[in-house]
């Protein structure tokens, strides 16, 4: 990855400063993850931290792609046309994100073993920020908005080498 090339997105030095400071001062996952959360909230970028061409989605799918990955952590952009959303999934890492624009409804589910059960529902809307870390991060996302989403991931796992944040994709029934 160029290093020079991404750091130069608005907004986006100062997110992996903050983030590099705050993964090392040796927290537990969860309490990373809120105070990864708390300065994403302070210094959530604007959509400009992306081009015009890269906000506006792709036609197959959601697109996600990492502004800047290092050990440790990683900045991934995700951006979702109306309806546009995941499959249920878990991740590697604890997980902060942001929502830049248009509305991430998440779905949350409890794993039973041979089926998933749903526990919660979600609206992320634009300027709100939250973060978790697993165990208990079973859910799908989708953008309910009319307009293209654009939200900021931050993982505790570099993404460039895991390939992804998911841990594992759940196809088992919903009941
Ligand atoms: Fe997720």
């Amino acid at each position: 990855m160029n290093m020079v090339a991404t750091l130069t997105r608005p907004g986006l030095a100062t997110l992996v400063d903050g983030v590099r400071r705050i993964t090392a001062a040796g927290r537990s996952k969860r309490e990373t993850a809120f105070a990864v959360a708390d300065f994403l909230r302070a210094h959530l970028p604007g959509l400009d931290i992306l081009t015009e061409q890269e906000r506006a989605g792709k036609a197959e799918t959601y697109h996600s792609f990492p502004l800047h990955a290092e050990t440790g952590f990683s900045i991934v952009a995700v951006v979702w046309r109306p309806g546009q959303g995941t499959v249920i999934h878990d991740h590697l890492s604890w997980c902060a994100f942001g929502v830049l624009s248009g509305n991430e409804h998440e779905t949350l589910y409890r794993d039973m073993g041979d089926h998933l059960v749903e526990i919660g529902r979600a609206d992320n809307r634009p300027g709100e920020v939250s973060g978790f870390a697993p165990p208990g991060d079973i859910h799908s996302v989708i953008n309910t908005n009319d307009e293209v989403g654009v939200s900021i991931h931050i993982y505790g796992a570099d993404v460039s080498r895991t390939g992804s944040s998911v841990r594992r994709v759940y196809d088992l029934p919903v009941l």
